[in-house]
């Protein structure tokens, strides 16, 4: 071990399991791209205002979770909690949304950091595949997304995992919802915390855990009695089609997420093997973000889906997937003459499109051949000096355990044609 240790609710990703966090993003990437969403990439960190701003100053993510710092230079940056504000700060900035072409649909996938108390599923370091839908106001997009997430965790294998569905209504309903609920809530016992929270953002009160304080709200006003009508209609239609897809949800007034920016439609994928993180992925409409962040009306939809939680969710309802190995070939050779003779096939397989590797470090025919056996390739390629004077190579089915005597000059068109 070195003096140093990966910093606390962090972890590092290693073969062989790092395959499948690559599969992991691969299969919630799939659906995206053959749906018209495009790949989007914006810096790990942004102005520290654009999160303010954007998520929201009153959240947890942005009063207490942010990495913040301020730079040599005096700017005051921010490792990014989330990705739909960059996003959408990247989408304005580069005027996609002027290209005449809406929505304008983006998809990502990276690192999001947030100083959360770590715990099984809850990292300050982890990553997600995200999507967003910028630009229209349309309940098909809404299901779209949800439908496209519903199917890449069916993709993977994954089928523990409710889909949880609200909506928060818009500028019309909610303010008069809000004033509602402050009512109520100001008539309850609670702490002083608390209390400032019912003035900031009550909705957020609703989402609190503690069993003293649930108990207390029951009998709340619900968002649903308030929806305008036009919500209402909106709302209506996104589960209409989601039904008409075949896609399960479940109705739940409670849902608020941890972020200020979402107006209308709002979801969450909960997965029940995962106790107290059981959400592997959440998103939903933010029709006002972009005035937010000083650019012009434009309703957007998006969701991101954890990849790490989404790990734990395969794993907790034992699915493993079946990630091929790496290699196809692995050469061992006996002998100096030979290393040099095998590093060259190696080279014009690897030109040829052949996954191969071989035995490094002047290794024993022994213990060439348990290196070739762990890589996992079918095919083992072996040569001693004797193999070269006679012209060939030893080739070695690592399944059958059949080994033949293969012309130098045809083993990469031998190996092409065996592992196309
Ligand atoms: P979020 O619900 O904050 O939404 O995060 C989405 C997912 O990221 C969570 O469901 C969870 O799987 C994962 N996640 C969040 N925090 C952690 C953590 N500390 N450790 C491990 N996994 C975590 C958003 O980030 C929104 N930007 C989603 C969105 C996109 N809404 C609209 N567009």
């Amino acid at each position: 071990m070195s003096t140093f240790q990966a910093p606390k609710g962090t972890y590092d990703l290693l073969p062989p399991v790092s395959a499948t966090y690559l599969a992991v993003r691969e299969a919630i990437a799939a659906p995206l791209r053959s749906s018209g969403y495009g790949y989007v990439e914006t810096p790990g960190f942004e102005n520290v205002e654009l999160f303010a701003r954007g998520v929201g100053e009153s959240t947890d993510i942005v009063s207490k979770e942010m990495y913040a710092f301020e730079t040599k230079g005096g700017d005051r940056l921010a490792l990014r909690p989330e990705g739909t504000a960059s996003v959408l700060r990247a989408a304005l900035e580069a005027s996609l949304h002027k290209a005449g072409n809406l929505p304008v649909k983006l998809w990502y996938s990276g690192s999001y950091y947030r100083y959360e108390r770590p715990q099984k599923g809850r990292y300050r370091h982890f990553s997600q595949v995200g999507a967003e839908a910028i630009g229209a106001e349309d309940p098909a997009l809404d299901a779209e997304l949800i439908i496209l997430a519903d199917q890449a965790y069916r993709s993977l294998g994954l089928r523990n995992f409710r889909i949880l569905l609200n909506s928060l209504g818009d500028r019309e309903c909610r303010p008069v919802y809000r004033e509602a609920l402050q009512g109520f809530l100001r008539g309850l016992d609670l702490d002083e915390d608390t209390r400032r929270r019912i003035e900031i953002n009550p909705l957020r009160v609703l989402d609190d855990k503690r069993k003293d304080v649930q108990a207390q709200l029951v009998g709340a006003p619900l968002l649903r009695d308030h929806l305008c009508e036009a919500c209402k209609a909106y709302h209506q239609e996104v589960r209409e089609l989601l039904t008409a897809a075949g896609v399960a949800f479940e109705d739940d007034e409670r849902l608020v997420r941890g972020l200020d920016y979402y107006t209308r439609t709002t979801f969450e994928f909960v997965h029940d093997g995962l106790g107290a993180q059981s959400a592997v992925g959440g998103g939903g409409r933010y029709d006002g973000l972009s005035e937010m962040i000083g650019g012009p009306a434009l309703p957007s939809v998006g969701w991101a889906l954890g990849v790490d939680r989404t790990v734990l969710a395969l794993e907790a309802e034992g699915v493993t997937l079946d990630v091929p190995a790496a290699t196809d070939v692995f050469a061992v050779a006996v002998g100096e003459d030979a290393k040099r003779r095998l590093f060259g096939l190696v080279t014009q397989l690897r030109k040829a499109g052949v996954a191969t590797d071989m035995a490094y470090g002047g290794k024993s025919m022994k213990a060439g051949m348990k290196a070739a056996n762990r890589s996992g390739a079918r095919y083992a390629l072996v040569a001693g000096e004797r193999d070269l004077a006679d012209g060939v190579v030893q080739l070695k089915d690592m399944e059958t355990g059949e080994q033949e005597p293969v012309a130098l000059d045809a083993v990469v068109t031998t190996l092409r044609d065996r592992t196309a």
